[in-house]
């Protein structure tokens, strides 16, 4: 079995609190996989850990059968690993195209250009001369995920992707993830919202206060009827 992502038992911290304890997760290429958790679970932390941004106390990550913990983002991103985080981090100042050009990475994934973008999200196509600043929440995240993809991953890491969206975006971007599969890009995608995650995800794992407490297809975790309101807050 070739894993893509292997995360063994990784722990982080930020100063004396502990965020993650002892994590393991493991990805196949191609494969989308879903972090559920509730808010302050350390969904956000993870990706963070994968990507570098979080330096981890202990454990292992490895990508491709190598070492990646303790690689910095710009490191972890040239290997083929993009981050698409939850506040966006778009360059409002900049058009979308610039936006999407600037992206010099490359991880080693199907190549995407500029067109491919804005066939994939035509709204963008529209707005590709303003500037990001002035885009939609949706339109924010659609271009974030542009970005991710002009890095050419081979796994690419999104962070609550429906936040303030409405159902509708919502549905529409996660299918415009789900799509990422056909072209052989694994996902790990961290969400609050479980059902709209577990439409596109072939397995799932629960967070909770820094642990994994539950993992499973996505059908199984779906179908468990205390995961929601024992884990998940809602
Ligand atoms: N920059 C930070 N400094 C201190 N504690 C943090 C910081 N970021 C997150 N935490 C804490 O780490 C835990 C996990 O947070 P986070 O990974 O953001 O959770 P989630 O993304 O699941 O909502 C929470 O208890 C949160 O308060
Ligand atoms: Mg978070």
């Amino acid at each position: 079995m070739t894993e893509l992502l292997r995360v063994d038992a990784i722990s982080a911290a930020y100063g004396k609190v502990t965020a993650l304890r002892e994590v393991s997760i493991s990805i196949q290429p191609g494969e989308i996989v879903a972090i559920l958790g509730a808010n302050g679970a350390g969904k956000t932390t993870l990706l963070n850990a994968i990507s570098g941004v979080l330096p981890i106390t202990g454990g292992e990550i490895s990508f491709d059968g190598k070492r990646v913990d303790g690689k910095k983002p710009w490191q972890t991103s040239r290997l083929g690993i993009s981050h698409v985080p939850e506040g966006r981090e778009i360059f409002p100042d900049m058009t979308v195209e610039t936006n999407l050009r600037i992206v010099e990475s490359n991880g080693g994934g199907p190549k995407f250009d500029v067109a491919d973008i804005m066939t994939m999200f035509p709204r963008l196509k529209e707005r590709i001369s303003q500037l990001a600043g002035g885009l939609s929440g949706g339109e924010q995240q659609m271009l974030a995920i542009g970005r991710g993809l002009m890095a050419r991953p081979r796994l690419i890491l999104f962070d609550e992707p429906s936040l303030g969206l409405s159902p509708v975006l919502t549905k529409f971007v996660l299918s415009s993830i789900a799509e990422l599969r056909t072209r052989g890009i694994a996902t790990l995608l961290v969400e609050q919202n479980m059902r709209a995650a577990l439409k596109i995800a072939d397995r799932a794992y629960v967070l909770r206060v820094g642990r994994i407490v539950r993992a499973g297809s996505a059908a199984e975790i779906a179908n468990a009827p205390d995961i929601q309101e024992a884990y998940l807050g809602v």
